[in-house]
């Protein structure tokens, strides 16, 4: 699912085995939506060239990436998607702390303002 939060476009992406992980929108090898690529395992494959990123890491897998992708902190409390696009995943914040996707910093990608 594309999302932008405070700004950052940014890719919700859920597992196979259920977990949701938050990358930046955008593949490091050229500038397509990672959001319309598919997800397998713990990876996502860029529907371009086929360049494949760890959810978890952002660390590329094979080429024709070679530089890595933002990956974000994100949580899911009582159905609710928070992401914090300032922080790395390995850091837990209060959710307090993270945007809460279901209020306003929710936006389908086609709305944003460029
Ligand atoms: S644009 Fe993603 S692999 Fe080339």
């Amino acid at each position: 699912m594309p999302i932008t939060v405070e700004g950052v476009e940014v890719a919700i992406v859920r597992d196979g085995s259920g977990r949701v992980f938050a990358v930046r929108d955008e593949c490091s090898h050229a500038q397509v939506r990672l959001s319309e690529g598919e997800v397998e395992g713990g990876s996502i494959e860029c529907w371009m060239h086929g360049a494949t990123f760890d959810l978890g890491t952002g660390r590329p897998l094979c080429l024709p990436a070679t530089q890595p992708v933002p990956v974000y902190r994100v949580a899911v409390i009582d159905g609710q998607v928070y992401v914090d696009v300032h922080a790395r995943p390995d850091e837990q914040p209060p959710a307090s702390e993270l945007s809460d996707l279901s209020a306003g910093d929710r936006r389908p990608a086609a709305a944003k303002e460029h």
